[in-house]
């Protein structure tokens, strides 16, 4: 967005790559809570913003776009109503089961701990997922197999998620789906919907995709619209969902203009739909954007102003993208913050094809780049060919040292046999 307007960032901490885009382009960055609303708002009243892009989860549901647009600032991104398909999974599982029900896992909602194991044994003996029903960036699904052990352990989770409320107050525990894991970010004005290449998105912490859940360890994108492990036929049917979810919301009065990044398994008996996010995913959308020929500040212009329908189709670059992520010492249980990061500028001088991203990071007084978060940086490579990106992306890392840090290795290793992904 800088590349074509004044970008004014309004960010919970002062990310340096989002200060120095801000600067560089005549905007500025402000600091605040993200999730106070009059906040917000009152600073694009105070920079007259033409067009507001609330691009996180939590300010979503907090209701940022509602007190944008109740002021008569353009706003991508849908209210705290269409939200609701991400920060409520119950919601998003019955609205999903009404529009498309073959594509919906088995499941049992439970808000009494008394009634969890009832509903496990509901699943006679067939492993099965739990999933806190509110936002938990990433990190609250267990699953059999990988992190639950046994049938009582997904009690007992289910059970703790129950006591403390923290991330809502109902689980869903669903059958596991086996299969191979894609995900689209659709974009929409609220009734048009255009659809990007699919990706593929590594969220488990360590390689062979063992560990605990974690936003995002990685991601990759190919040539056309598919990925090797799924066929034509996933893709359609998958942006057929996103499509009728996007209307349903409409026919119920929430405002879903932005993008929806959607989680889907592709199994020999078609789609199942994993989860809904109403905002861009990390770290999916690094590598998209990266292959977006189409300026994005006017396709998000269009999605904010219901005219994606007659803006041109979108161009993409024809070769491959991976993002790797750089995690801080001990993420996701207790990352370690405060630690210097070195070769940034190397990066940015060597490798014309790779460019690096801060999430979790800070400067310090005298001037250097600290770490601030679980996942510091995302490093995005493109290339003719996957190989070819993930070789660049993995030699601008190499370039980077962070104390403690720690990358998976195994990321577009083997995209034509992903590692199989059970949710
Ligand atoms: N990578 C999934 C997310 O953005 O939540």
């Amino acid at each position: 967005m800088a590349e074509h307007s004044e970008l004014y960032a309004f960010a919970g901490h002062a990310n340096p790559s989002l200060l120095r885009y801000a600067d560089a382009s005549g905007g500025r960055l402000q600091t605040g809570d993200v999730c106070d609303a009059a906040a917000v708002a009152a600073f694009a009243r105070e920079h007259e913003i033409d067009l507001a892009m609330v691009s996180a989860d939590e300010p979503l549901q907090a209701g940022v776009v509602d007190a944008l647009l109740a002021q008569g600032t353009a706003a991508v991104g849908p209210t705290r109503d269409g939200a609701e398909i991400e920060w409520n999974k119950v919601f998003a599982r019955a609205l999903l089961l009404e529009v498309a029900p073959e594509a919906t896992p088995r499941l049992r909602v439970v808000q009494a701990p008394e009634r969890v194991d009832q509903a496990i044994a509901s699943f006679a003996g067939a492993p099965v997922v739990v999933k806190p029903s509110g936002l938990t960036g990433g990190k609250g699904v267990k699953v059999m197999g990988p992190h639950l052990a046994s049938h009582a352990d997904a009690a007992d989770y289910a059970r703790s998620l129950l006591a403390d409320r923290r991330h809502g107050d109902a689980v869903l525990i669903e059958e596991k789906i086996v299969g191979a894991e894609f995900t689209i970010q659709a974009i929409s004005d609220g009734s048009t919907v255009v659809f990007p290449p699919s990706t593929y998105d590594y969220p488990y912490r360590f390689d062979g995709d063992e560990g605990p859940g974690t936003g995002g360890m990685g991601s990759l994108t190919m040539p056309g619209p598919t990925l090797p492990f799924m066929s034509s036929a996933h893709y359609t049917q998958a942006c057929s969902i996103v499509q009728r979810v996007i209307e349903r919301l409409g026919a119920e009065g929430r405002r879903f203009t932005g993008v929806m990044n959607s989680g889907f398994f592709a199994t020999a008996d078609g789609v199942r739909v994993i989860e809904f996010n109403a905002r861009f995913g990390d770290p999916e959308t690094q590598v998209v954007l990266a292959r977006l020929k189409t300026p994005p500040a006017g396709l998000l212009r269009a999605a904010a102003t219901g005219q994606l329908a007659t803006f041109p189709e979108l161009r993409w670059s024809d070769g491959a993208a991976v993002t790797v992520v750089l995690a801080s010492f001990n993420y996701p249980d207790t990352p370690r913050t405060g630690d210097p990061i070195t070769g940034l500028a190397d990066v940015a001088e060597k490798d014309a094809h790779a460019y690096v991203l801060h999430a979790g990071t800070r400067l310090s007084p005298d001037g250097r780049v600290l770490s601030a978060g679980g996942r510091v940086l995302s490093i995005t490579a493109t290339g003719p060919t996957l190989p070819k990106a993930r070789d660049r992306a993995y030699r601008a890392l190499d370039r980077i040292a962070l104390d403690g840090a720690h990358h998976r290795t195994d990321i577009a290793a083997s995209a034509s046999a992903p590692p199989t992904h059970t949710g």
